[in-house]
């Protein structure tokens, strides 16, 4: 397993890996150009490889300063439970650091509370959303 930081990639991989885990339609890259958008808007991101195959991706957007955010964070399923996912926030989290930032955020579902505050070291807070 290979877990690198600002890795070459192709859209055309993280669609496919995001239609497979949050169930969702396959954007095309005409739709979702995840590699021009994430060099454009990101401070990086981080991406898993297996053979060549990507396996677990996650994007890193930021404010250019003290906020960076993890989304999108995806891991194929049959790479889950082994650690990928808490090593791609890891490596996330020492990225942003580097980079001056103060805050590294995520906001997710109850379920995965075991995930993001238990293995991944975030403490709970308050935050919001509304539906566009
Ligand atoms: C969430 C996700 C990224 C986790 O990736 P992963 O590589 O399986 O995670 P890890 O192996 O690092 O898990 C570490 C620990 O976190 C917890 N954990 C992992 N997945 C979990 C889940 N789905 N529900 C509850 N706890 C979970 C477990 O305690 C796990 O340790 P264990 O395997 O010894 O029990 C992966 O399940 C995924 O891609 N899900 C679909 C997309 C998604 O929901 N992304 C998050 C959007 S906010």
């Amino acid at each position: 397993m290979d877990i690198s930081w600002r890795a070459p990639f192709t859209s055309t991989e993280v669609n496919a890996l995001h239609a497979a885990c949050f169930e969702s339609r396959l954007y095309g890259d005409d739709e979702w150009d995840w590699k021009a958008l994430c060099e454009r808007h990101s401070l990086g991101w981080c991406a898993a490889r297996e053979a060549g195959a990507l396996v677990g991706f996650v994007n890193v957007p930021w404010d250019g300063f003290t906020h960076a955010w993890i989304q999108d964070l995806m891991v194929a399923q049959a790479a889950r439970r082994s650690g990928v996912g808490t090593h791609l926030v890891s490596l996330a989290r020492e990225r942003a650091r580097e980079a001056g930032c103060e805050w590294l955020h995520v906001d997710f579902e109850d379920d995965l509370a075991p995930f993001y505050l238990g293995a991944c070291g975030f403490t709970a807070t308050r935050a919001g959303l509304i539906r566009l």
